[in-house]
């Protein structure tokens, strides 16, 4: 049975995450969304409401579990009994980054293993950073993101636009 992690920061879900989620459920038994609960990173959506937003775009798929983690990927690999951490590559500027990190991690739990999802091209050039510079500056994010996101840009427009 080949359980997997798919972790990220998902600040917030692109649907070049949901694309690389829908092809590693085909792939693995079990699949994991797990989502980095940091707030060193300044997210821009509290971890309550990633998972919220992640659970929206994933419903249809049953058996996805979105669990968020703390603190280190492979203690929480360990804690699921996950053996495979999966992650997506748009470009070559991604491989360092993540090259680096599949080989941390492996260091630090060898059962651990990385396997990296080239993402479709559809999708190679989106990021969660650029869609939320589109919506910071009042822009339609609903082309490059699940419907989830779109209506939760579109609420915190309409808090702050209550606060000015
Ligand atoms: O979506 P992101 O921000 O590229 O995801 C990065 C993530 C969450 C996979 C990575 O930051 C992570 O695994 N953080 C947990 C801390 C950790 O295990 N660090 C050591 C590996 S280098």
């Amino acid at each position: 049975m080949l359980r997997a992690i798919y972790p990220g920061s998902f600040d917030p879900v692109t649907l070049g995450h949901i694309d690389i989620i829908k092809r590693s459920y085909d792939i693995v038994d079990e699949l994991i969304v797990g989502v980095l609960n940091n707030n060193a990173k300044m997210p821009l959506f509290s971890v309550e409401e990633r998972v919220r937003m992640l659970k929206e775009a994933t419903n249809a798929l049953p058996g996805i579990r979105v669990i968020p983690f703390e603190g280190l990927l492979v203690d929480f690999a360990r804690q699921m009994e996950a053996g495979l951490v999966i992650r997506g590559l748009r470009a070559i500027t991604d491989f360092e980054y993540e090259l680096q990190m599949s080989q941390t991690n492996h260091k630090l739990e060898p059962s651990v293993e990385t396997m990296f999802l080239t993402a479709n091209v559809e999708y190679s050039y989106l990021s969660s950073s650029t869609v939320k510079e589109i919506a910071a500056f009042g822009g339609d994010t609903s082309q490059f993101v699940p419907e989830a996101v779109s209506l939760a840009f579109n609420q915190k427009k309409k808090e702050s636009n209550k606060d000015e």
